[in-house]
């Protein structure tokens, strides 16, 4: 009887797998499997079995029985066109894969880059470690100057620093180079500060410098209303306020009309419907002698701007702490 259950096994694994239609699979089914089949039958016998061989046959049957059902599930999954792999349904939509975008900080920066560069500008890049020189003490920032009280500096080790703003860079463009000079400077900027949704302790500017003979304030003004326009449209409402920077005299600090509510007051401009985004003025003369130019013979402007102001915006953010984490669910939304 075991041979006989093996004779059947092999048959019925050959006929499984070529079966070629639904139809002929149903046939096998009742031939190796239905109520009349011989497997059925023996399963049937095993009562009347002497007990010595019962046990054994009965162990064969059963395996069989499983075998069969498995064989048939194969064949039908094989003519459903699941290529034998159970499950797997080809009419699914595939998967798609993640496309790569530029970070919104980035996007940023390369459009006001774009704005600068047709303005004339060319882009200078500077080092982030700087030193005590470059980043305060030309800039007429002594070591007992209350102004380094606002610039939070991350030391490194002497007097290396973290640079806490972009302004060096303006320092080593005209130390390396003579007028004219018109540069914009973007780059990444570090703050010993405690973070909160309007502070972090690296953050993104936009340093401008344009030295000449004979540049007048009003240039200033000309240019970062034009680039304001065409960053944010003609009708932009522009302010300028009196400001203080020691490298620069007179100062100015330059604010546009709230993007996100349009003047009415929001979270992003804390209420006042305005924000402030540049900081600006004439170069002081102290800065040109310590970069070895005749401040008699030579002027220019200078200014400074809040990359990431200008980002928040644009997305609706009102967490700056959220351009530096990076998490993927935020930035697929923006
Ligand atoms: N460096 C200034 C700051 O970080 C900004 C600035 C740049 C102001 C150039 C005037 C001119 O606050």
């Amino acid at each position: 009887m075991l041979k006989r259950l093996e004779e059947l096994r092999a048959e019925a694994t050959d006929l499984f797998g070529s079966a070629s239609s639904e139809n002929e699979l149903e046939e096998l089914r009742v031939r190796f499997l239905g109520r009349k089949s011989e497997l059925n039958q023996m399963s049937r016998g095993l009562g009347g079995m002497d007990p010595s061989e019962r046990k054994a046959v009965g162990q064969a049957v059963n395996a069989l029985k499983k075998d069969l059902g498995a064989m048939l599930a194969a064949a039908q999954d094989r003519l459903a066109g699941g290529g034998g792999k159970p499950g797997l349904d080809l009419t699914l939509p595939g998967r798609r894969p993640w496309v790569g975008r530029r970070h919104p900080l980035m996007r940023t920066l390369a459009r006001l880059e774009e704005i600068f560069t047709l303005l004339g500008f060319e882009v200078a890049l500077g080092p982030h470690i700087e030193d005590d020189f470059h980043n305060f003490e030309a800039l007429n920032i002594p070591a007992d100057h209350p102004a380094r009280d606002m610039h939070d500096t991350f030391y490194v080790e002497g007097d290396r620093l973290l640079r806490t703003h972009t302004s060096p860079v303006q320092i080593r463009t005209m130390m390396s180079r003579k007028p004219p000079i018109r540069i914009i400077a973007p780059g990444r900027v570090y703050r010993n500060e405690t973070p909160d949704a309007s502070h972090s302790a690296e953050f993104y500017q936009l340093e401008g410098l344009y030295v000449d003979r004979g540049v007048k304030f009003g240039e200033l003004k000309g240019v970062l209303t034009r680039f304001l326009r065409e960053l944010y449209g003609d009708d932009v409402a522009v302010r300028l306020r009196p400001g203080f920077f020691p490298f620069t005299e007179p100062s100015a600090e330059i604010d546009v009309e709230c993007r996100v509510c349009h003047g009415k007051g929001c979270s992003v401009c804390k209420q006042t419907g305005w924000v402030e985004l540049l900081g600006a003025g004439m170069v002081d003369p102290r800065v040109f002698r310590a970069v070895g130019y005749d401040p008699d013979e030579i002027s220019g402007y200078a200014f400074g701007l809040g990359v990431d102001r200008i980002c928040m915006m644009e997305t609706g953010l009102d967490d700056i702490r959220l351009l530096m984490e990076n998490d993927l669910r935020l930035l697929r939304q923006i």
